[in-house]
């Protein structure tokens, strides 16, 4: 069985996809086997390995609902050790398919509950819908990533609600593996209080590796290559290898606190 990790936030372009992108080939090039299930409908992160959007059941839609056997749509990136279900403009339609069925929360995790990974990274799209319900269901663990900026802090508590309802409910297990500052920019004081800010907060649930504002990743992206790949002496690659060390260290404990206060 794999170990399964969301990478969720509600709020949209915090650097959820560019972490999974990222976070997931600097473990490859660790050693780890890799997975990326690309769930959200935009697919940055398929595009972001350089692949193709799927179409219909061979991509993740089909594994979500339950259509098909993943390893028939898993492909190959150029990266060894990581694999990737690509994600289709179909999904969008998931959250409506999903809602009449009786299994609705946990689709997924039947699904995927056979795969052989050492890690299977869910790379979510924004809001709360079903999706992100069979994601939350299906993990292990979660990375929060949260970008330094003025709004940061808005919307977690709501984050840490559904997160403990999901707890309550359908997956007691789940346990959040970090939060990640994202797009920290050191020439901005706001960034540096924002950090301050969530420090404060959440404590050890922050990852002590911060990832920086850097032209490269975004770069990166557009060339379909991870920033390993791309450029793997600028800051930005060497903070998502930073980050994969942590991780794994993390991995040793549970690092999470039931009883977080915000
Ligand atoms: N550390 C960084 N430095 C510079 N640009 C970044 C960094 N992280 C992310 N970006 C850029 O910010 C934008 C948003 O990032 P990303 O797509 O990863 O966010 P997201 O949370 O997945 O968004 P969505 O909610 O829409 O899926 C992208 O254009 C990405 O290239
Ligand atoms: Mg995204």
């Amino acid at each position: 069985m794999s170990s399964v990790i969301a990478m969720i936030n509600q709020k949209g372009g915090v650097g959820k996809t560019t972490t999974t992108v990222n976070l997931a080939a600097a473990l490859a090039a660790i050693g780890k086997s890799v997975l990326v299930l690309d769930l959200d409908p935009q697919g940055n992160a398929t595009t972001g390995f350089g692949i193709s959007k799927g179409r219909g059941l061979r991509s993740s839609y089909g594994v979500l609902l339950g259509l098909i056997d993943p390893m028939d749509v898993v492909l190959e990136t150029y990266v060894s050790g990581l694999f990737i279900i690509s994600s289709t403009i179909d999904l969008s339609a998931a959250e409506v398919e999903l809602f009449s069925q009786k299994d609705r929360d946990s689709k997924l995790k039947q699904s995927i509950s056979k795969l052989e990974y050492d890690y299977v990274l869910i790379d979510c799209p924004p809001g709360f819908g079903l999706i992100n319900i069979n994601a939350l269901n299906a993990s292990n663990k979660i990375i929060i990533p949260l970008q330094c900026e003025f709004y940061a802090l808005e919307g977690l508590a709501q984050l840490f609600t559904t997160i403990q309802s999901v707890r309550n409910t359908i997956n007691r297990n789940l346990i959040i593996s970090g939060i990640l500052l994202t797009m920290y920019d050191q020439r901005n004081s706001l960034s540096s209080m924002v950090a301050d800010d969530v420090r404060a907060h959440f404590k050890n649930l922050v990852f002590n590796t911060v990832i920086p504002r850097n032209v490269k990743i975004s770069e990166a992206s557009s060339y379909g290559k991870p920033i390993i790949l791309y450029d793997v002496k600028s800051k930005g690659a060497i903070s998502y290898i930073e980050l994969a060390r942590e991780f794994l260290s993390r991995e040793l404990q549970r690092v999470d606190s039931l009883h977080v206060e915000y």
